[in-house]
């Protein structure tokens, strides 16, 4: 272990410089906001949340030398030094010759599936996030999710559930071939998968399987260091490796990557594409000059581009990764030790409750995990974000059926740097609260909803309130 084995208490890597008051409300007044915002958290205003487990991008705390970083950008339109240093950086830490910067990761995929993708081929993934997804659906692919049998009962343990499974990998390259496949992916951890690991072994082999059929593999490596972590931790023959060795080896099996800069680089914005062949580099940066900017910079100013360059360099830090991982556990075993269901186990980034059994008593199409944010947020005001059917369940257009997922989740992700240890008691004792409580919590059905991406800007009512108004009216 990298801290002194001696000490049981593993504490924050970090002093506190500067600090960011915590507006104070009560029960009343936060069923009213929420009410107000439709029972949807993504449109509370940030200043009414006590504690802020939306998502862990772009929420992190900057380091001292990333905001030295952001004093020295370079914010010369073409070729900044600023640029040289990013760029450089990601070469030294992913190896891909040519980097494309965006502003964020979903750009980097628009920009990949826009050059890789044509009407009707298949992306295979281990679980495609929802601007993945949606990346590929609005390139005309079909994204098909490939998790291995491990992870499909989220009451289990098992150390790699972020895993691809390589028999239906290989059966879906034999079928469809390099013609039906644009590309297979993997995504470390696997977020819509609650933020479970890969091992390196099963990168390695879905990579080697890609390239026997000719079909390019990609990782979107948006927590990729996190990974890398739980590859060092739980992979046979990887406890003694370094974490860039074990980095380097991962990235070294693919052609290319996709990268938010908002999660394991602790920047507030950015991300990059990278790959090895240069003539889909070339597409994509014509690309990038229309949509995003110019190739030095894509959607990032000079000051983004240091602090990106900084926190690479940072999430590397063993004492860092150490301390992250054993604070998400410690919000995982404290939740589970009071007998709230959970996906298990611990993920990276994030504590996932598995709000199907945690609400047995809300059908699917009862939203149970927006009913599990909406009574977390009057409870505590803690904002935390559905992963269920609200998320990547589908309305039939023609007669408004609702397909639910196949499971509801409500994640709890954790900003990097921003949260103490109090913070997370406060957040355990909430959620023990709301689940005493849980055969009051009511269910809820959509109000509205837009086409794509529908989480973002949904609104819910509570049918016993439909019901009342209904009733008043007439
Ligand atoms: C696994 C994964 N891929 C891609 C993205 C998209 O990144 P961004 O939010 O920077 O567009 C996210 C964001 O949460 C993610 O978790």
């Amino acid at each position: 272990m990298p801290l002194d084995g001696s000490f049981r208490t593993i504490i924050e890597p970090f002093r506190i410089k500067m600090v960011e008051p915590i507006r104070m409300t009560r029960r009343a007044e936060r069923r009213v906001l929420l009410a107000e915002a439709g029972y949807n958290p993504f449109l509370l205003r940030a200043e009414d949340i006590l504690i802020d487990l939306l998502t862990d991008s772009g929420t992190s705390a900057m380091s001292q030398e990333q905001w030295a970083g952001m004093m020295r950008g370079d914010e010369s339109y073409a070729c900044a030094r600023s640029w040289y240093r990013f760029r450089d950086t990601v070469e030294r830490i992913f190896g891909f010759e040519h980097v494309i910067p965006t502003h964020q990761g979903r750009a980097a995929e628009a920009l990949l599936f826009g050059t890789l993708v044509r009407p009707g081929q298949r992306v295979l993934n281990n679980h495609h996030f929802d601007t993945t997804r949606a990346n590929v659906e609005s390139s005309g692919g079909l994204p098909i999710d490939l998790p291995c049998p491990e992870s499909i009962d989220p009451a289990t343990d098992h150390p790699f559930k972020g895993d691809i499974d390589l028999e239906r990998l290989a059966q879906e390259l034999k079928e469809h071939g390099s013609s039906g496949v644009a590309l297979v992916m993997m995504t470390l951890t696997d977020n819509t998968g609650g933020g479970q690991p890969a091992r390196l072994a099963n990168v390695q082999a879905a990579a080697e399987l890609s390239r026997s059929h000719g079909v390019p593999f990609y990782l979107d490596a948006c927590r990729f260091a996190e990974n890398a972590w739980f590859i060092k931790l739980r992979e046979d023959g990887q406890g003694d490796r370094t974490i860039p060795a074990i980095v380097s080896d991962l990235f070294a099996a693919a052609d290319g990557c996709t990268f938010s800069a908002k999660k394991d680089a602790f920047a507030n914005m950015g991300g990059f594409v990278a790959m090895r062949d240069s003539s889909v580099a070339r597409t994509e940066r014509n690309r990038l000059i229309l949509t995003e900017g110019f190739p030095t910079y894509g959607g990032m100013a000079g000051r983004d581009l240091e602090a990106v360059a900084v926190g690479l360099e940072e999430i590397l830090d063993e004492d860092y990764l150490h301390y992250r991982i054993a604070s998400t556990s410690y919000v995982h075993r404290s939740l589970d030790s009071a007998g709230v269901p959970l996906l298990r186990p611990a993920g990276g980034h994030a504590v996932y409750l598995d709000a199907r059994r945690c609400l047995p008593h809300l059908e699917p199409r009862q939203l149970p995990g927006q009913a599990l944010v909406a009574a977390l947020y009057e409870e505590g005001g803690v904002r935390s974000c559905e992963i269920g059917t609200v998320m990547f369940g589908r309305r039939n257009p023609q007669t408004g059926e609702e397909t639910p997922a196949d499971r509801d989740l409500v994640r709890l992700a954790i900003p990097r740097r921003v949260y103490t240890q109090s913070h997370m008691d406060f957040v355990i004792e909430a959620v023990r609260r709301v689940y005493e409580q849980r055969d009051a919590i009511e269910p809820l059905e959509f109000e509205s909803q837009e086409p794509v991406l529908r989480h973002f800007t949904a609104r819910f009512r509570r049918p016993s309130s439909r019901a009342a108004l209904e009733a008043e009216v007439s």
